[in-house]
């Protein structure tokens, strides 16, 4: 099947790369002169945590990862939110950036942000590429978030459906009727 039959374009390499410098530079401003530790969400935010991390002008900001699923191979979240990888590094009293792909029933971002917590870090903001606030289940906002969308299904720029898809360079809207 072509590409054209499966999604539609959401955000192309051009807007993604204006949102994400957006982002960055309000990031440089509210942790300037702070400590700050990076914790991108495998997998989707590997690409957007990367192009994101380059823009980061703050001294010595670290970059670790974690692993959580709650969906599972198709595209309903199930709920049960299990860490798949811990984060490596200490976050006791540490500033702590969740960087994340997409921030839909919140389930996944609650639970890894009450994890931190929990681990002592000082602080534990939230970074979204998406935002989908129609789907919430838990009250949970992000502080930077890229784009506020509908109740869409999100492909490209690290996003996957059914583990495909991750390679493209922009992002695309599924088409329902492929996931429905
Ligand atoms: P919850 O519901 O816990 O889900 O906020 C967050 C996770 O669900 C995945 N997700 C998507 N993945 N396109 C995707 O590729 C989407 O439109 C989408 N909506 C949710 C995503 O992995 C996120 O981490
Ligand atoms: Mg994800």
């Amino acid at each position: 099947m072509l590409h054209k039959d499966v999604f539609e374009e959401l955000m192309n390499e051009e807007e993604l790369d204006k949102t994400v410098s957006d982002i960055a530079a309000r990031i440089n401003a509210d942790y300037d002169g702070k400590e700050l530790v990076i914790v991108g969400i495998l997998k989707g935010s590997a690409i957007f945590v990367a192009d994101l991390l380059r823009k980061i002008t703050i001294e010595g900001v670290q970059l670790d990862f974690m692993q959580a699923s709650s969906y599972g191979s198709g595209s309903v979240s199930s709920g049960n939110v299990r860490i798949v990888k811990d984060v490596s590094c200490n976050v006791k009293e540490r500033n702590v950036l969740i960087v994340e792909d997409i921030l839909d029933t919140g389930n996944t971002l609650s639970h890894i942000k009450e994890h931190l917590l929990s681990k002592g870090a000082a602080s534990v903001r939230i970074c979204t590429l998406f935002d989908k606030p129609g789907r919430r289940k838990k009250p949970i906002t992000a502080d930077y978030t890229g784009k506020v969308i509908d109740d869409l299904f999100v492909v490209g720029y690290g996003l996957d459906y059914s583990e495909r898809y991750r390679n493209l360079p922009y992002v695309g809207v599924l088409k329902a009727e492929i996931y429905s």
